[in-house]
């Protein structure tokens, strides 16, 4: 097996959900290629992910994102020094594109494979060209679209776990409002995109779970509805009008998860004595979100740009390179792990 290189190049790889990936980092930190085919297109008619369409397009997507990677990077696989890919959690029949092509590649290239867990990915976006650089103990708030999760970091990965949802996670509200109020798909982008002439957001409750460091969205997205239905503002084919009062609920809606999310994130930081908060996931790019944390935060907060905080192979890269020089790889037998946790 090839050596470890002073300055290495690692090809990350990311299948898990609707985004095919592959990205060429150099030690841990300098995004070289990121680049990222969306399927938001492919998906937006069923107003959702559709795992069997993801797969067979990840198929067809794979390769030639791989080989575009490589040319932006200006750089063969024989100047690669690892493989790393995410394996878990996500879609089965995705991460299974993913992990294939990884073993396949640094087979073929006699190349060490690191499998990488897609939420410390998340966090690793942190790593990438910061001009301030992540000091433990960190807090992360990984808010995506399947998980939401407040984890204490004391090192290179070292977790653990302080809450997590018990619910609905943060993206998968978004979704799923997005989709109560007709607004589109994907439900972050959208609602973000509507609230911003609605002057008046409609009050919406707070799940605050006090005591515990967990969260529940799933009443709130039952409150959305009932408000959807008493303001009778469905039309005649039972579809809610993309009036200006669905984008006021849109707006109370954002406010309340917001709101929980930074509250509890702060309290915890405090009780926890971290240095800073790390902010990760696909949510992470929504702008309410940055400028409240930032606001409010009780310690510095780390965001990364948005580009890096929606699924790329970046990340998977970066954190595979503090894998690789923490001397953990993977074998052959890596597999795919659609329920993989961090802790
Ligand atoms: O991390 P991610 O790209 O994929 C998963 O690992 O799930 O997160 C996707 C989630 C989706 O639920 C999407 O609606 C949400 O992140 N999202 C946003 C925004 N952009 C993406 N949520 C709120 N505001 C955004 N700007
Ligand atoms: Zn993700």
């Amino acid at each position: 097996m090839r050596e470890a290189r002073e300055f290495m190049k690692i090809l990350g790889i990311e299948t898990s959900c609707d985004e095919t990936s592959a990205a060429v980092v150099e030690d841990g930190s300098r995004i070289l290629s990121n680049v990222v085919a969306s399927q938001v297109e492919l998906h937006a008619r069923y107003g959702g992910v559709v795992p069997e369409v993801a797969s067979r397009q990840h198929l067809l997507s794979s390769l030639p994102i791989l080989q575009r990677s490589l040319e932006e990077a200006e750089c063969t696989l024989t100047d690669i020094s690892a493989v790393a890919v995410a394996n878990g959690p996500g879609l089965a029949g995705s991460l299974l594109v993913g992990v294939n092509l990884a073993k396949s590649v640094a087979l073929a290239h006699n190349l060490p494979l690191i499998g990488v867990n897609h939420l410390e990915g998340h966090v690793y976006a942190h790593w990438l060209a910061g001009d301030i650089h992540p000091e433990f103990p960190l807090l992360c708030l990984i808010v995506s679209g399947g998980h939401t999760d407040l984890m204490l970091m004391n090192g290179h990965g070292d977790y653990r776990q302080l809450g997590r949802t018990r619910d609905d996670a943060a993206g998968e509200a978004f979704d799923k409002v997005a989709r109560v109020l007709g607004l589109g798909y994907p439900g972050g982008p959208v609602i973000e995109q509507a609230v911003k002439d609605a002057e008046n957001p409609r009050h919406l409750p707070r799940a605050w779970l006090k005591g515990t460091d967990d969260f529940s969205f799933s009443g709130l997205k039952t409150a959305v509805l009932h408000m959807v239905r008493d303001l009778g503002i469905m039309d005649d084919e039972n579809t809610p009008q993309s009036s200006l009062l669905a984008r006021e609920i849109a707006a109370g809606f954002q406010e309340s998860i917001v709101d929980v999310l930074v509250t509890k994130t702060s309290d915890a930081a405090r009780s926890h004595g971290v240095k800073q908060i790390l902010l990760a996931g696909g949510v992470a790019a929504n702008s309410k979100l940055r400028e409240t944390i930032l606001r409010r935060a009780p310690v510095q907060v780390l965001i990364p740009p948005p580009y890096l905080c929606t699924d790329n192979a970046a990340m998977i890269a970066a954190c595979g390179y503090f894998r690789l020089t923490h001397g953990i790889t993977s074998g052959w037998d890596l597999d795919v792990n659609p329920s993989l946790s961090l802790v």
